[in-house]
């Protein structure tokens, strides 16, 4: 499966009307900047047909990421005083957009290649609220050490999610390592007793790995967050550091040619988990990964968790991109967990996720 680029002309009316849902989707997630320039970019053709070179379904993040990582790497424009990453003072996001278009016509052709040659695989340890919650009801359930596969890891920060602290609980207990980098505060309400269980092997596959090393990857991850989260930008840079010393096994292209293969050479306990990922993918390559899990669990058990926005409350994210105003803990995404045996569906429960807020509830 390869990522879908847009065609060109014929969905011109498509990207505009992304950068239109945009303007709202930036706003609710904190970021002005880009709420600003979402608005006014959907009706300049120039600017909606730049962002048409890039990844199909997310045009305007991708063209502002392409913009945020130039800037990133110390051109000097006076576009950068409208970033909080790049100033401390940042001029009012309402008069960002002459500049931002005038960066993007003067730098037409390095951000063409960047929309065709890069990818928007945004990622954040915050992600890992989430997480945690079903991963310690797996290690109940599995037994440990256990071994995680990641479906989509993007930089890997959610591989290392045994090396950050949380408080999840409300009530101050904090769990995780004494030198973790940071405590990841959330609201999880029921559910399992909430712990780090011991990790094993550790496998990432994603269509395009990025190398924590490698400084250009590093500056693209950085470049994907909105420029007013500072604080996740922070912890993304901890967190890839991280990454960058663990021992991960790395696989790169679509999981679906991967997945069988990894299953194999892993130990059990084992337990595959995906978040924010199979959101972009067709019914038909999901129901093929279904049936993968079936196979490989003929002889043996195989736990699945997977963090993704769900049909259910896809209304309420078209709520949000409608322009509803919408509560950021609201639930936007679903936690399910799965047990595949002897190629037989076990065992679901699911419950509901705020990404953003990093609220889980579950069902009582
Ligand atoms: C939005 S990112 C989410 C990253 C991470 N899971 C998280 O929640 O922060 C989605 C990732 O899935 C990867 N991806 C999408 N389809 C894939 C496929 N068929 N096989 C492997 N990786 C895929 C993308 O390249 C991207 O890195």
């Amino acid at each position: 499966m390869n990522i879908q680029r847009n065609a060109g002309a014929a969905d011109l009316e498509r990207v505009a009307g992304a950068f239109r849902a945009g303007e709202h989707v930036y706003a609710r997630e904190g970021s002005p900047l880009y709420a600003n320039l979402a608005r006014a970019g959907a009706d300049d053709p120039a600017i909606v047909e730049l962002a048409g070179h890039g990844m199909a379904g997310a045009p305007p993040v991708h063209l502002f990421t392409s913009v945020h990582f130039m800037l990133l790497g110390g051109l000097d424009d006076p576009l950068a005083r409208f970033f909080p990453t790049l100033t401390e003072n940042p001029a009012p996001p309402e008069d960002a957009y002459p500049g931002f278009r005038r960066f993007c016509l003067r730098h037409y052709d390095e951000l063409k290649h960047l929309l065709q040659t890069r990818s928007v695989q945004m990622t954040y340890p915050d992600r890992c609220r989430n997480l945690v919650p079903p991963l310690s009801l797996v290690a109940d359930l599995a037994g440990e050490p256990l071994n995680l596969i990641e479906i989509g890891c993007s930089a890997g920060v959610l591989l290392v999610f045994d090396r950050y602290a949380y408080e999840l609980r409300g009530d101050g207990e904090r769990i995780g390592p004494a030198d973790a980098p940071f405590v990841l505060q959330g609201r999880v309400v029921g559910g399992p007793a909430l712990r780090i269980p011991q990790i094993g092997r550790r496998t990432g596959i994603d269509l395009n790995l990025i190398d924590p090393r490698s400084g250009e990857d590093r500056r693209w991850m950085l470049a994907t967050c909105f420029p007013e989260l500072l604080g996740q930008q922070a912890r993304l840079a901890q967190a890839m550091d991280i990454v960058a010393e663990t021992d991960i096994r790395w696989l790169e292209g679509d999981a679906l040619l991967h997945l069988p293969q990894a299953l194999a050479e892993t130990p059990d306990p084992v337990c595959v988990y995906h978040s924010a990922c199979l959101m972009y993918w067709p019914a038909g390559a999901r129901a093929a990964l279904r049936q993968q899990f079936i196979e490989a669990s003929r002889a043996r058990t195989i736990y699945r968790v997977g963090i993704e926005p769900s049909e259910r409350l896809d209304s309420v994210m078209r709520g949000a991109a409608d322009g509803e105003a919408r509560d950021a803990a609201l639930p936007s995404g679903e936690v399910s967990v799965t047990r595949y045996r002897d190629g037989r569906v076990d065992m679901q429960v699911v419950a509901e996720s705020s990404v953003t807020s990093g609220t889980v509830t579950w069902p009582t």
